[in-house]
């Protein structure tokens, strides 16, 4: 069983925004195994890194759509993501200097993301993506790498 099931509840309107949301989410489930000393740290790293890529990704498309779309809180939006990606950052600098990566940082992680950020604040801009200056976005789960 995974960690986190993609339910339809956490759908915000857009195959290519859930696309990528599924795709940080795959990341997550296989950190998951990974916690409390059960994986290297080369292991936890590599999927860290691979999760940090993907945030970019996701976050800078997001960020287009919305601003595109004529989303009001797109800055405050943006100002969100860079605290996730802080976040994330923190924890690959971290196991880069020795730290074991332990299940509640993961937790933290993603209560941070997915209760409060995808079922709150991404939900939010759902009206505003059929605007139609709304870009497609080009980085989709088809043509990403697979976590
Ligand atoms: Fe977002
Ligand atoms: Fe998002």
């Amino acid at each position: 069983m995974k960690f986190i099931e993609w339910t339809n509840d956490m759908s915000v309107g857009s195959d290519l925004l859930d696309g990528h949301h599924q795709m940080i989410i795959d990341c997550l489930n296989e950190l998951h195994p990974l916690l409390d000393g059960k994986g290297s740290a080369g292991e936890v790293h590599a999927v860290l890194e691979k999760l940090e890529e993907f945030i970019l990704m996701h976050f800078s498309e997001e960020e287009q759509v919305l601003k595109r779309s004529g989303y009001p809180d797109w800055e405050a939006h943006r100002a969100l993501h860079n605290k996730m990606y802080d976040v994330v950052f923190a924890l690959k600098s971290d196991v880069e200097h020795g730290r074991v990566l332990d299940a509640k940082h993961l937790f933290d992680l993603i209560y941070e993301w997915l209760l409060k950020h995808i079922l709150g604040e991404d939900k939010k801009y759902m009206p505003y993506l059929s605007h139609p200056e709304a870009p497609q976005g080009v980085w989709t789960r088809s043509n990403g790498r697979e976590c």
